[in-house]
């Protein structure tokens, strides 16, 4: 099938575009006013985008009626935002702490999340999430849409600093992602978490310079991280 979005029809019940870019690590980022109410709320269009120094991005929508949504004007107003690991075990939090809620409510306290002070920012963690990167504001940018509630900011943050429970991270210095079981989108109502995982030797880290060589390896064999 091929359509044009905006000009033809997909013909299909529900717009597919979402469940193409995906699994989608959710930011979940708590923010917090200038007047100090605490804000939660999950965006998949997050990522990394660099880590020298570590950067993230997300993009916050707009309201339906073209306002700002309580984290983008947490965001502009003091610069500060924390990343707060979504998970499996998560998940009921993750998705109620998506509600529309009147700026002068706490939502930690709102849903009963239990938080943790950050180290270097103000706003705080989710208590039960294993890693959170605290974030500084970079740089924003302005994406137009078709309608008010599909225009964006793009929020690029600096990550100045990043916890990670003691307990998530394994024999070999590694994070243990079958631990964590992080949480993703994968478009409509559908969520996914990571419950395996494989190995793929990169010919550049093993210092193999034939495709073929790649495509061949065995599963079980070292590798270079
Ligand atoms: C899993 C999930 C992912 C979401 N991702 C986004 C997103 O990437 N961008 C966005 O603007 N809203 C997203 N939302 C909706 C926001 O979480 C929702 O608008 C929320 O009320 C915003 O809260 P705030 O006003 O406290 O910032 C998502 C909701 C869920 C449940």
């Amino acid at each position: 099938m091929f359509f044009q979005p905006g000009v033809t029809s997909s013909g299909l019940p529900y717009n597919p575009f979402k469940s193409c870019c995906v699994p989608r690590p959710i930011g979940w980022i708590s923010t917090v006013s200038n007047e100090g109410v605490h804000n939660l709320a999950p965006y998949s269009q997050f990522q990394n985008i660099t880590w020298d120094p570590p950067t993230i991005m997300i993009a916050v929508n707009y309201r339906r009626d073209g306002t700002l949504k309580d984290t983008a004007a947490n965001i502009l107003a003091n610069g500060e935002f924390v990343w707060n690991m979504a998970t499996y075990d998560l998940r009921q939090w993750v998705v109620s702490s998506s509600q529309e809620m009147p700026p002068g409510v706490d939502e930690f306290q709102a849903l009963d999340i239990p938080t943790l002070e950050s180290k270097l920012l103000r706003p705080r963690r989710v208590a039960g999430s294993p890693v959170h990167f605290e974030c500084k504001l970079t740089q924003q940018l302005e994406v137009p849409g078709n309608t008010p509630e599909a225009g964006a900011i793009v929020f690029i943050g600096q990550v100045v600093g990043i916890h990670i429970k003691e307990e998530f991270i394994d024999a070999n210095g590694m994070l243990d992602i079958l631990k964590v079981k992080p949480l993703a989108r994968i478009g409509y109502l559908d969520y996914i978490t990571v419950e395996s995982k494989f190995e793929v030797v990169s010919p550049s880290f093993a210092g193999l310079d034939k495709v073929a060589a790649m495509v061949e390896t065995a599963p079980g064999q070292e590798s270079v991280k």
